[in-house]
């Protein structure tokens, strides 16, 4: 079978790798339909994912349909259509004994840490699969992923109905954090520095968009809250000022997430952060989350065919790279079809 392989930076092949068999019974097999490339997948190849080993597999976005089951397997079964959960942790560390295998001591996500779901066939443990009721597109089942950090990002931020919500950046996740927080009946206030990408925040539900090389955010913010600050802000643009930002512009008893892996410090003085009592916490991929996110596809409160702007065969993922790298403002998400 085919699969795609980072051989080390700036290098991406199409390999013939072997087929996987079930060898542990609590193992299932699914034939992959399609994935999403994320910005981690463009920094494995571009060599500035600290994370990564070379040669990888790459692709933690996918989904497709269960082709072989292991005798212990009895919550799915062959033909269902289904979603991976890249997260692969111990269960014994205080971070998993404590519900939040997410941030496992020793967590490893498929596609950086090990190898990943671009491929045609992959063997993973029955509790990472998570199936569709329904029939569903087969290019929309990589999307579930991206969806389910937007959900964290929500648990994290306790954002539900009522409350006002700045979400700083328009991309995927921004995006996905949006649609997640509308269906929970948030207020959402959303900013990009491309108007293009806050046209299609609107189209998800935006409240109000803002563009923040033209716009003054501050004032926005002030008019949206009745000069309060915002209850809730989402950093999704995980810049040294973004974080600063978000800390000023905060209401007193605010709660800011912030999602980065970037090593800038920000300038943040203890004080604004006391005064305030602000709650400040990071979200990290997803704890449990892709069953509902799943149930927000079928139901179509959550629209991935939004999210999906472009879609290749996989073996023209040089393409989709150039394609990144070439308009990035064009592109939200791209979607490799392995069909
Ligand atoms: N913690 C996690 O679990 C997790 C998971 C996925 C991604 N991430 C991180 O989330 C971030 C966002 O991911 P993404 O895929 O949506 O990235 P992205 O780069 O596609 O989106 C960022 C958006 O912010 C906009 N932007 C840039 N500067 C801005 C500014 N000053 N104000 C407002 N908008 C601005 C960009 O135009 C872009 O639309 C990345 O840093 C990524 O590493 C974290
Ligand atoms: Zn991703
Ligand atoms: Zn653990």
């Amino acid at each position: 079978m085919r699969a795609i392989k980072v051989i080390e930076p700036f290098k991406v092949e199409i390999c013939e790798v072997e087929k996987p068999k079930i060898e542990n019974q609590d193992e299932v097999i699914i034939k992959i339909t399609s994935g999403g490339i994320c910005g981690s997948d463009i920094g494995i190849y571009n060599g500035t994912n600290s994370l990564a080993t070379y040669p990888r597999i790459i692709g933690h976005e996918f989904g497709g349909i269960v082709k072989e089951i292991g005798s212990n397997v009895t919550e799915l079964k062959i033909g269902d259509k289904v979603a991976i959960d890249p997260v692969v942790s111990c269960g014994e560390c205080y971070a998993c004994r404590t519900g939040r295998h997410n941030v496992c001591s020793t967590l490893e996500v498929m596609g950086v840490h090990r190898d990943g779901g671009f491929k045609e066939f992959i063997k993973v443990h029955k509790n990472n699969v998570h199936k569709f009721a329904k029939d569903f597109d087969d290019s929309l089942l990589g999307l579930v992923e991206p969806y389910t950090i937007g959900m964290q990002i929500n648990a994290r931020g306790e954002i539900s109905k009522g409350d006002k919500v700045l979400i700083m950046g328009c991309g995927p996740i921004g995006l996905c954090t949006l649609q997640v927080a509308k269906k929970s009946g948030a207020e959402v206030m959303i900013t990009d520095i491309v108007a293009e990408r806050l046209e299609i925040a609107k189209k998800m539900g935006a409240d109000k968009t803002i563009l923040v090389s033209k716009e003054d955010l501050e004032g926005a913010v002030n008019g949206f809250t009745n000069n309060e600050g915002m209850p809730v802000i989402v950093d999704t643009v995980c810049s040294a000022s973004t974080f600063e930002k978000a800390v000023k512009l905060a209401s007193p008893a605010g709660r800011i997430v912030v999602i980065g892996l970037t090593n800038a410090p920000s300038q943040i003085a203890q004080v604004d952060i006391t005064k305030k009592e602000l709650t400040i916490v990071g979200s990290r991929l997803n704890c449990n989350k892709f069953d509902e996110v799943i149930s927000g596809f079928e139901s179509g409160e959550l629209s991935p065919e939004i999210l999906k702007t472009h879609s290749f065969h996989f073996t023209k993922i040089q393409d989709a790279l150039q394609l990144i790298k070439d308009e990035p403002e064009k592109v939200i998400k791209v979607v490799l079809n392995f069909n």
